[in-house]
């Protein structure tokens, strides 16, 4: 981690502390992302492993006003659907509503509304094998998403996957240039954040983990 500090200038994060506090982020300030930390991040990302480390990957970072332009209104014109139909939740929260929910929902309204003024967008693409399923196919390119998420928390960078990107993904796969037979698994926004890092909310450890059988704990559930 102390390579860090020379490439990004940023005080080194332990790993788990990272992983503990690297939450989505959704407001940014205007400031650039210098391209020799997205370059580190990024080559974070390469140390994923994929399937026979087959590597079938490509990041491409989008500053580009065309891809803004795509995707900017596409976000805005799917905002409403993705809400109700999938969140199940009012697109635009009563100010005065500080329910989780609201909470949650104001922040992902931001990000919608501000598309543009994101300094930057990685698109991670992945030519499938075509011998298995699209689920064992995103085992080969999320961990390379991860990776990124996390050396960029490490690097004090916010950042939030998206997979609204489908909304305007036949224009934005036109602007960009991606051959047939690759597939967009995210598009991340990045940026350094409004906010603060702080700590991811998820189920007790001992609830979701098993010895041997599907219901035998290996520890005890202290919550
Ligand atoms: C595959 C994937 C897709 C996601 N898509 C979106 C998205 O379209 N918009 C958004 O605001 N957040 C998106 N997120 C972020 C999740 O909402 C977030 O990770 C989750 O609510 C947990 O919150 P946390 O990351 O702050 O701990 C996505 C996360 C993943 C892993």
């Amino acid at each position: 981690m102390t390579e860090a500090n020379e490439h990004g200038g940023t005080p080194a994060v332990d790993l788990f502390e990272a992983m503990r506090t690297a939450r989505s982020l959704r407001r940014f300030k205007p400031d650039p992302v210098p391209d020799e930390v997205l370059a580190r991040c990024l080559e974070a990302a390469t140390w994923a492993p994929s399937g026979s480390n087959r590597q079938g990957w490509r990041f491409i970072v989008l500053r580009s006003p065309e891809a803004r332009a795509v995707l900017g209104p596409a976000f805005r014109a799917g905002w409403d659907w993705v809400c109700t139909s999938i969140y199940g939740y009012e697109p635009r929260p009563a100010p005065d509503d500080m329910s989780k929910a609201a909470r949650l929902t104001r922040t992902m309204l931001h990000l919608v509304e501000n598309f543009e003024n994101v300094p930057a967008y990685v698109l991670f693409c992945h030519e499938p094998t075509g011998f298995v399923g699209d689920f064992l196919e995103a085992g080969s390119i999320f961990p390379a998403v991860q990776n990124f998420l996390l050396a960029a928390r490490a690097h004090g960078l916010g950042t939030v996957p998206s997979t609204w990107f489908t909304f305007g993904e036949k224009q934005l796969r036109e602007v960009v240039g991606i051959p047939d037979g690759w597939q967009i698994a995210s598009l991340v926004a990045v940026g350094w954040p409004e906010g603060n890092h702080g700590p991811v909310r998820r189920k007790p450890v001992a609830r979701v983990t098993a010895l041997d059988t599907w219901d035998n704990p290996l520890i005890k559930d202290e919550s």
